[in-house]
């Protein structure tokens, strides 16, 4: 067993707006699956990286918000797609600041082969990694760096 196995760590993964839509929404950037298999993926990769994953998605910005600052106190790092509110959203970025987790900023799409509203992340500088235009395996990726990263800083 891996000491990343062995941490148990909580992660929360958040999905911003318009995510409950896949599966149905334009496919041919955003793949066929839905967001509940994602989930299910992620939840069978978690298991095997011995940590445990809570998610959210919420069209609503407040929403948002209000989660990352719950998150502190309650989970150790943060799996995020913020959708459009990566783009536009100082309040989300704000929280993500002062709750202090890492976080690992996630993207079905490659954003910066797309248009050029959605090149800036106003999150990405404040994140300990992204992982954009794999699909859905994005996630994957995501959650195993979070958990490197997870590892790497409790010395691990
Ligand atoms: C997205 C990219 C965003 O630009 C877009 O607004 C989304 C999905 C992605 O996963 O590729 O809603 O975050």
């Amino acid at each position: 067993m891996s000491r990343t196995q062995a941490r148990g760590w909580r992660i929360q993964v958040l999905h911003g707006p318009n995510l409950n839509l896949l599966g149905s929404r334009e496919p041919e950037v955003y793949g066929g699956e839905t967001l509940a298999s994602i989930e299910t993926r992620l939840g069978a990769l978690a298991a095997e990286l011995g940590v445990e994953v809570s998610f959210l998605q919420s069209n609503h910005e407040g929403v948002l918000v209000d989660a990352v600052q719950a998150a502190r106190g309650r989970h150790q790092g943060l799996l995020v797609n913020l959708g459009a509110y990566t783009h536009t959203s100082v309040a989300v970025r704000d929280a993500l600041a002062a709750a202090g987790l890492p976080f690992v900023e996630v993207h079905l799409s490659n954003v910066h082969g797309r248009e050029p509203f959605r090149h800036r992340s106003l999150v990405a500088p404040l994140a300990a990694g992204v992982v954009l235009g794999f699909g859905a395996e994005s996630y994957l990726l995501g959650l195993r760096g979070l958990a490197g990263v997870l590892a790497a800083r409790a010395g691990a």
